[in-house]
């Protein structure tokens, strides 16, 4: 049988450097083309989803070139200096380009049709037109079930400001909103419910947008050029770090440290729950970079090293308020949880089923082939997933072509006893070209 195969190690040991921040690099490079003049984006990620954003930007006149294997240079023409693309631009499977694409482009003076690959084109986009419409867009996307999907034809208009309370928590909304609101009439704001991760905002202030944030109300006053810092170090995904985290916590004998991660409060979730289930982690060297402080200026995002020692894994509780915080590190954690003592419960987790695929059902099936007892139920509007802890077995699983579901199951498959084999891994570098090798010499193989 074909596939990927993964076997047990003894333990993961060293320290490892890890690609830029997904979510922060696609705004670098935003915000880089929006501004006048060069902005040098250092540890800019070079995977599918980053490559999707620069593309686009190409096809609207920005001048991007690839500096180094790490280093990219934006050329900015300013708040009004994006030109009509040629052709319609193809954003493949990222849905924070398409969604905060969508924002900025309904602001503009000009046509542009934006189209996605096969699984972005089924998950619901209903949630950023709807805000958008409400300032003036003129958004043609695919009605069914309720919902809109793409491809979108997006015709610029003159919009005007609202204020708009998010009804789902949605950091990839709530930037389309404030995107749209660079180019909008008056004040915009967006209140959230729920706090999700904060870096377009970060961005709008590293940026000298007229930018404010008070509690829950983000703010942006419209028709203001912004500032390049000229320089942005992507500090390292955690999202991409959880899975180093998750494997040396489960794997006896392992002690490694991840450099230079994110540790925005936003994104901290992870990090929360790995010490309430009893994970050895320590944050070192933790600090805050702006303009003008320190060596580099790093998004306006804090950074620091993260130390993981394998522990003794117990279960713990995920509260729906600490959903948005940690939405895309959730499967690893199932694979924490089928591993820790006692049962893990994960509230208000409905948003999984519209990610890359639904992951409800990818990491259930997979965990379930390899012993885990897992329980899915519907608690009000949401949903909930229960699981015991009980071991991992080897077994055949499938990525279902998510870059999430697959590096967690090769995480499983370290600490599994058995073989565990994945169908299909290449969706990998959607987020993270090189996973399997930067892994593999932490084993010291
Ligand atoms: C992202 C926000 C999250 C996350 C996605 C990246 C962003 O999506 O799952 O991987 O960069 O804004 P939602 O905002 O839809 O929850």
């Amino acid at each position: 049988m074909s596939g990927f195969v993964v076997r047990r190690v003894s333990g993961l040991k060293g320290s490892v450097y890890i690609l830029g921040d997904k979510s922060v690099a696609h705004r670098a490079i935003i915000f880089g083309a929006l501004s006048k003049g060069k902005t040098v984006i250092e540890n800019f990620p070079f995977n599918e989803d980053c490559l999707s954003t620069v593309a686009v930007f190409k096809q609207l006149g920005i001048s991007i070139n690839k500096r180094t294997e790490s280093v990219i240079e934006v050329k900015g023409n300013g708040l009004y200096g994006l030109k009509k693309a040629v052709s319609p631009i193809f954003v493949g499977e990222s849905g924070t380009t398409f969604r905060l694409m969508t924002g900025l482009l309904a602001g503009q003076g000009f046509k542009t049709e934006l189209v996605a690959g096969k699984a972005l084109s089924g998950r619901p986009m209903l949630r950023v037109t709807r805000p958008l419409r409400l300032m003036g867009a003129d958004i043609a996307g695919c009605r069914r079930n309720r919902d809109e999907y793409p491809p979108f034809t997006i015709q610029g208009k003159d919009l005007h400001s609202i204020t708009y309370r998010l009804p789902v928590a949605s950091a990839q909304v709530k930037g389309a909103i404030l995107l749209a609101g660079l180019y909008a009439s008056g004040k915009t704001k967006v209140i959230e419910q729920m706090a999700t991760r904060d870096h377009t905002e970060r961005m709008m202030q590293l940026f000298k947008a007229k930018f404010s944030a008070k509690g829950n109300v983000a703010m942006v006053r419209g028709g203001v050029e912004l500032v390049s810092p000229r320089k942005i170090y992507v500090p390292a995904d955690i999202s991409s770090a959880a899975f180093f985290m998750v494997a040396a916590a489960i794997i006896p004998g392992s002690e490694i440290t991840i450099k230079n991660v994110i540790l925005n409060p936003s994104r901290m979730g992870i990090i929360h729950v790995l010490k309430r289930m009893g994970v050895r982690l320590t944050i070192k060297g933790k600090m805050c970079q702006g303009p003008g402080k320190g060596k580099k200026v790093s998004g306006g995002e804090p950074m620091g090293d993260i130390v993981v020692r394998s522990s003794i894994l117990k279960a713990t509780t995920i509260s729906k308020y600490e959903v948005p915080s940690l939405i895309d590190e959730i499967p690893v954690l199932m694979v924490a949880a089928a591993l820790a003592k006692g049962k893990t419960v994960f509230e208000g987790v409905h948003e999984l089923r519209v990610k890359e695929t639904d992951r409800i059902c990818s990491m259930t099936e997979n965990l379930r082939k390899m012993g885990g007892k897992i329980l899915v139920s519907k608690v009000g509007g949401s949903e909930r997933i229960e699981i015991l802890g009980t071991g991992l077995r080897g077994a055949q699983v499938k990525s279902f072509g998510d870059h999430r579901t697959a590096m967690s199951m090769i995480v499983a498959g370290l600490a599994a006893a058995g073989l565990v084999r994945i169908d299909d891994i290449s969706c990998i570098k959607k987020s993270f070209p090189g996973f399997v090798k930067v892994i593999a010499g932490l084993t010291g193989k």
